[in-house]
C-alpha cells in the first residue's frame, strides 16, 4: 500500500464515513435492493459451505445480515482503512464462521503470492476508485483467485455508453444535489467533492471487455438502478 493510498483511506474514513452511512441509510445508492439480490445469489450456494473474499469491505455492515443467513464458512475482508476494518471486526464479531481481515490495497492483496482461492469474490462500490490499468489488472487477478466454480459479484457505478467522465460526474453530482435530501449542506459539499476527486467509473462495455480479456466467459447485469449495477461474472 502506498503512503498516498494510506492517507486517502484515512481521510475517507475519518471525514466521510458518517456521510456514507447517511447515504446508505437513505438508500441513495440502492444498497437495499442490490444487497437483497446479492443475498439471493449467495443463497444458491447454500447447499455447501463456501468461502467469500470481500474487496473494499468498508465496515462490512451491509454484508453482515447476509453472512448471518448464508452458508459462508470463511470470510476475508480487505480494505485500505484500519478504521474501517476495526468497525468491520466489531460488526462481525459474533458470527459462527472463520473471519479474517487484511489491511491492504485490494489490488496488492490479489496480486501477492498466495495460493488461496475463493468460491465467491465480492466487491461493493470500490472498483471505480481504480485507474483503467488497475481495473484490468484487478479483473485478471480476481479470475485467478476464483475456484473453478467460483463467481465474482461486482456492485459498482458505471458510466452510460458514450458518456464522458466529466459529463457523468456532472450528472451524478446533479442528482445527488437534488435527491440526496437528508444530507446537510456541509455533508453534501463533502460528498460531492469526494465523488469529483476520486470516482472514475468506466462504461459497462469497457468492464465487459476487460472481464473477457481476463478470462471470464459469463458476464451478466442482474440489477440496474440509474448508474448503480450488480454484475455477476464467472
Ligand atoms: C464506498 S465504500 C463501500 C463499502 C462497502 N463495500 C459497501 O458496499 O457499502 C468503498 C470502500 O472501498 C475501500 N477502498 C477504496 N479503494 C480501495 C483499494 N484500492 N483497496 C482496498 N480498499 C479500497 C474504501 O476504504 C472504502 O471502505
Amino acid at each position: 500500500m502506498t503512503a498516498e493510498a494510506q492517507t486517502l483511506s484515512h481521510q475517507f474514513f475519518v471525514d466521510t464515513w458518517t456521510v456514507y452511512k447517511k447515504i446508505v441509510q437513505g438508500n441513495f445508492m440502492f444498497h437495499q435492493e442490490i444487497y437483497q439480490s446479492v443475498d439471493r445469489l449467495l443463497k444458491e450456494r447454500d447447499p455447501a459451505p463456501f468461502s467469500l473474499l470481500d474487496l473494499g469491505c468498508g465496515d462490512a455492515e451491509n454484508l453482515h445480515p447476509l453472512l448471518l443467513r448464508r452458508n459462508v464458512a470463511h470470510y476475508v475482508g480487505v480494505d485500505l482503512s484500519v478504521v474501517a476494518l476495526k468497525l468491520a471486526a466489531e460488526h462481525l464479531q459474533n458470527l459462527q464462521l472463520k473471519v479474517e481481515f487484511q489491511v491492504d490495497d485490494m489490488l496488492h492483496f490479489l496480486e501477492q503470492e498466495d495460493p488461496r482461492t475463493f468460491d465467491v469474490i465480492f466487491s461493493g462500490f470500490a472498483l471505480h476508485h481504480l485507474s483503467p490499468t488497475e481495473k484490468r489488472r484487478f479483473l485478471i487477478a480476481v479470475k485467478k483467485r476464483l475456484t473453478p466454480e467460483g463467481e465474482f459479484i461486482l456492485v459498482d457505478v458505471f458510466r452510460d455508453e458514450g458518456q464522458h467522465l466529466p459529463n457523468y460526474l456532472d450528472a451524478y453530482c446533479g442528482k445527488m444535489a437534488t435527491e440526496w435530501r437528508t444530507l446537510t449542506k456541509e455533508e453534501m459539499d463533502y460528498a460531492i467533492t469526494h465523488v469529483r476527486e476520486f470516482d472514475t467509473p468506466d462504461t459497462l462495455k469497457t468492464i465487459e471487455i476487460l472481464a473477457s480479456e481476463a478470462g471470464f466467459t459469463r458476464f451478466k447485469t442482474l440489477d440496474q438502478y440509474t448508474w448503480h449495477r450488480l454484475i455477476q461474472m464467472a
